[in-house]
């Protein structure tokens, strides 16, 4: 059986992604195509415990500790449920990969490139995404959305919310970018969500085995 395609939609904090991650599972389902929705941190029993320690907003942690607890969570979830997916022909959609571990911990904290680079080539056993959309939106609508958010769902991260932290990390997506132009897609999530959906899908589409 040929391996499932695998899709992540990353970018800065409130842009979007779980939204749109939603969406793209859904349609995939309607087109009766076998698919598998995930996140980062999370997505395991275990990851999903990492993801609360990671994401407590009163615990501090240095830069280090990040970059290994999310290192750790993704090595579970490669191994538990994307690998395994792909492995049955499954389409696989992840809100964040490799690529927040390179913005956050790298461009937001200032740790080395190679050295997150290094460890997620171990804890991934090297795999990569076939398309990964980013979704970019500046940091202010960003915020103005998270805001808009906690005040419906209830929140504790925009007290936390620096703005030149997200710059940074949006900065570091769309360099990604550009020196990946056949395997990253910038999608610009200003519009409305359905109109964000239907750019998704039209890439999705192109590469969908049979269906171009
Ligand atoms: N295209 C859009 N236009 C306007 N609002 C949007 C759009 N997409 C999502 N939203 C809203 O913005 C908020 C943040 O969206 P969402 O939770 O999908 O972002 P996220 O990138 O997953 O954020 P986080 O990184 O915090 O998990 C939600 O309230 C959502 O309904
Ligand atoms: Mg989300």
């Amino acid at each position: 059986m040929a391996e499932g395609l695998f899709f992540v939609l990353e970018g800065i904090d409130g842009c979007g992604k779980s939204t749109q991650a939603g969406m793209l599972e859904e349609k995939l389902k309607k087109e009766n195509i076998p698919a598998v929705l995930t996140r980062e941190p999370g997505g395991t029993a275990v990851g999903e415990n990492i993801r609360d320690l990671l994401l407590d907003p009163g615990g501090t942690m240095g830069t280090c500790t990040e970059m290994l607890l999310y290192a750790a969570a993704r090595a579970q979830l490669v191994q538990e449920v994307i690998q395994p997916a792909l492995n049955q022909g499954k389409t696989v959609v992840c809100d964040r990969f490799v690529w927040s571990s390179l913005a956050y911990q790298g461009a937001g904290r200032g740790a080395a490139d190679k050295k997150i680079y290094q460890l997620n080539q171990e804890v991934t056993k090297g795999l990569t995404p076939d398309l990964t959309f980013i979704l970019d939106v500046d940091v202010e609508e960003a915020r103005r959305r998270l805001e808009q958010k906690n005040a419906t769902k209830g929140g504790d991260r925009l007290e936390n919310m620096d703005m030149p932290f997200y710059r940074r990390v949006r900065e570091k997506y769309l360099t990604f970018a550009q020196y990946n132009p056949v395997s990253v897609e910038v999608i610009s999530s200003h519009e409305k969500p359905e109109a964000v959906h239907c750019q998704i899908w039209s890439k999705v589409r192109e590469i969908l085995p049979g269906r171009e």
